[in-house]
């Protein structure tokens, strides 16, 4: 893990609320793996005091680019965004659990991967999709994006690009099927030849693909996107419900969590 002082390449605005930003971070983005994710501050001010988190979406390894995509959801990531190109941010990172390939959870198929994605769940996910990419046996991937409306399918085409199948559902119809994309999901395990279910999005989103996917007998992980304070599994603000009781820090043991660790029941009554 590396704390530096990162230069803003360039902080483009993407949607309504939505920027995707470019950040020199050779040495992270060398050592980030899909699923983990900076935390990050603004140097020499105490406001916001503590960091943020936030996922990689891509990592340019050869040119020690990052790419992350914020959405101003609060005081803190409204300051954040309003970074101008050149401006110093304060990257702790990489952190957290990888997303696990396929090949380490099957030990091999040729079956499909599907990608669920809801809002800014987008990120890690374009991440695990570019990873999966470079892989000498490239999995089949079904990806689906769900949003409120389509200006908030942010970054689709970042997705889309590399997946060999693209589904969205929107909840007004504004584009692709109108409704939730766990009713996307419903369809594509229903067809069948599904070997993991990679989601990231809301909590209850989330619950969904876990519960429909342990229906189906498919493996499931999950990448949280929990408030959190230290980041460093030292204060328990991130924790989550453990199946079997307990808990976990969502920082420190995951963001990414294979399905079966998690108490969803905890999750959908919060
Ligand atoms: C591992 C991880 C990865 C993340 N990746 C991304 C990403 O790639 N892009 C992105 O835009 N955001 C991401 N987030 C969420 C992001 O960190 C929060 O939106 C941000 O910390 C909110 O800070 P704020 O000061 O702007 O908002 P605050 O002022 O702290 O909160 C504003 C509002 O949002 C609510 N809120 C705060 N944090 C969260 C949260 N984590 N989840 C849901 N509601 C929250 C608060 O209750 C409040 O209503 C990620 C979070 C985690 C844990
Ligand atoms: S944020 Fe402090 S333990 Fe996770």
């Amino acid at each position: 893990m590396l704390s530096t002082e990162c230069e803003l390449l360039s902080n483009q605005l993407v949607a309504p609320d939505h920027y995707v930003m470019q950040i020199l971070a050779p040495e992270i983005a060398r050592a980030s793996l899909p699923g983990q994710f900076v935390h990050l501050r603004i140097p020499r001010t105490m406001d916001p005091l503590l960091r943020r988190p936030l996922s990689v979406m891509l990592a340019d390894k050869v040119h020690g680019h990052l790419r992350l995509l914020v959405r101003a959801a609060g005081r803190g990531t409204e300051i954040i965004v309003a970074l101008p190109s050149g401006a110093s941010v304060d990257l702790l990172g990489p952190l957290g659990s990888p997303f696990p390939m396929p090949d380490e959870i099957d030990g091999g198929s040729d079956k499909d991967v599907l990608l669920v994605a809801g809002g800014v769940g987008v990120a890690p996910l374009v991440c695990l999709a570019d990873a999966m990419r470079s892989l000498d046996d490239t999995p089949y991937i079904r990806s689906m994006f769900g949003a409120s409306t389509e200006d908030m399918l942010v970054c689709w085409t970042e997705l889309a690009a590399r997946s060999d199948e693209f589904s969205v559902a929107t909840e007004d119809g504004s584009a692709g099927e109108e409704g939730l994309i766990t009713e996307v999901l419903a369809g594509q395990l229903e067809r069948g030849h599904a070997r993991v279910v990679y989601g990231c999005g809301p909590a209850a989103m989330m619950a969904e693909v876990a519960r429909m996917s342990a229906e189906a007998g498919v493996p499931c992980y999950c990448s949280f996107e929990q408030r959190m304070g230290c980041g460093v599994g030292a204060c328990l603000s991130c924790a989550i419900g453990a199946a079997g009781g307990g808990y976990l820090r969502v920082c420190k043991d995951g963001p990414v969590f294979n399905a079966e660790q998690v108490d969803w029941e905890a999750i959908r009554d919060e």
